[in-house]
């Protein structure tokens, strides 16, 4: 009797605090500035993934939240290759164990977040896909080796391998071999940090990532001074504020990258516009809670649209949701916060 074999794990949703824009290689989707991240609270934002294995399947196959989806896009393609290649391996260095290498796979995903919510859910589901996949194959679970192949899903799902705060490390290397995610400091380190999301639109990205990266990378000037003179800076300051734990800094740092990030979409020739007038209005009422605040308590940042993602420390939280519930109650995300409008603080 043919055997079918699984195994279950989750991958968490990250937001960039410095943005990865721009690839070196598109193949191997190779960076060329490093990034930071932080890794969402897994009970609102995460993907559960079970692989499972087995001769009988016809083929490999994919279903998100009950809908299916084949496994014959390029790059899903290129994660189960090196996923089965290291499988081999592990058989070859223990003849005991069941030789499934070749079996085709079935991945059930299912995301706790609304699939709509506009939220880069890609990193999430490659990051469980391949941790599913790594228990089944009973892999080596080196974090930083599996965000090698996660990268090559969805460049940024190399830092939802690791919970916390997360460096991208761009390497140099030609193969890729040093492009590979690495932990800063893990979420106990800094336990009051927390994230709300601000759903402005659940649209379809406007541009999508990677040929928004590519105009950028071919046209936009300010580009070259971003990766060369700006992020590598950036970059150290960053770790740094983190593992000191200096909000400000690190408040600071995110939104002038989210900022600067967002100037070289605009600089790319057509200009690419992620941020909409909503947008533009949460920028400014932070930068107002900041300055009445007399210090920098809150930060913003954007992705790749319009929505926003607000860091702060829980100590802040009655001032800064407080502040942005009475203006914004309207948007989505709130569903998902814990936080009571009734606790509100707002400043005079
Ligand atoms: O990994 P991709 O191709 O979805 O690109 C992510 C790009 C940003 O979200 C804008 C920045 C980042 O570092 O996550």
């Amino acid at each position: 009797m043919s055997e079918i074999y699984y195994a279950t794990s989750t991958g968490p949703v990250n937001i960039a605090t410095l943005k990865y824009w721009g690839k070196r290689d598109k193949d191997l989707n190779l960076p060329t500035n490093s990034s930071i991240s932080v890794t969402l609270d897994q009970a609102n934002l995460r993907t559960l993934t079970t692989a499972s294995c087995s001769s009988k399947f016809d083929n490999d196959q994919l279903w998100i939240n009950g809908a299916t989806y084949p496994l014959d896009g390029a790059r899903s393609k290129q994660v189960l290759a090196d996923l089965r290649s290291l499988r081999k391996e592990v058989e070859n260095e223990n003849s005991s164990l069941p030789k499934i290498a070749t079996f085709p796979l079935h991945i059930v995903s299912e995301n706790n977040f609304p699939t709509a919510a506009g939220l880069a859910s890609s990193a999430a589901g490659f990051a469980a896909l391949i941790s599913a996949v790594a228990r089944l194959y009973k892999l080596p679970t080196d974090a930083s080796e599996l965000s090698k192949i996660a990268r090559k899903g969805s460049g940024s799902a190399c830092r939802s391998l690791f919970g916390g705060y997360v460096a991208w490390e761009m390497g140099d290397l030609a193969n890729g071999e040093d492009s590979k995610a690495v932990q800063v400091a893990d979420k106990k380190h800094w336990p009051d940090m927390k994230a709300a999301i601000l759903v402005v639109s659940d649209m379809k990205k406007d541009v999508p990532s990677t040929s928004g990266m590519q105009l950028t990378v071919h046209t936009s000037d300010l580009f070259q001074h971003r990766i060369k003179e700006v992020v590598p800076k950036r970059f150290i300051e960053m770790k740094k504020a983190i593992i000191e734990k200096d909000f400000p800094t690190f408040a600071e740092l995110t939104m002038k990258d989210s900022n600067s990030f967002h100037s070289v979409c605009l600089d790319s020739y057509p200009p690419i516009f992620y941020l909409n007038d909503t947008s533009k209005r949460i920028i400014k009422l932070i930068n107002l809670l900041n300055e009445s605040a007399g210090k920098i308590i809150a930060a913003y940042t954007f992705d790749a649209g319009p929505n926003a993602v607000i860091y702060y420390e829980e100590k802040n939280e009655k001032y800064v949701l407080g502040l942005l519930h009475q203006f914004f109650s309207h948007l989505g995300g709130w569903e998902s916060s814990s936080f009571d409008p009734k606790n509100a603080v707002i400043p005079e």
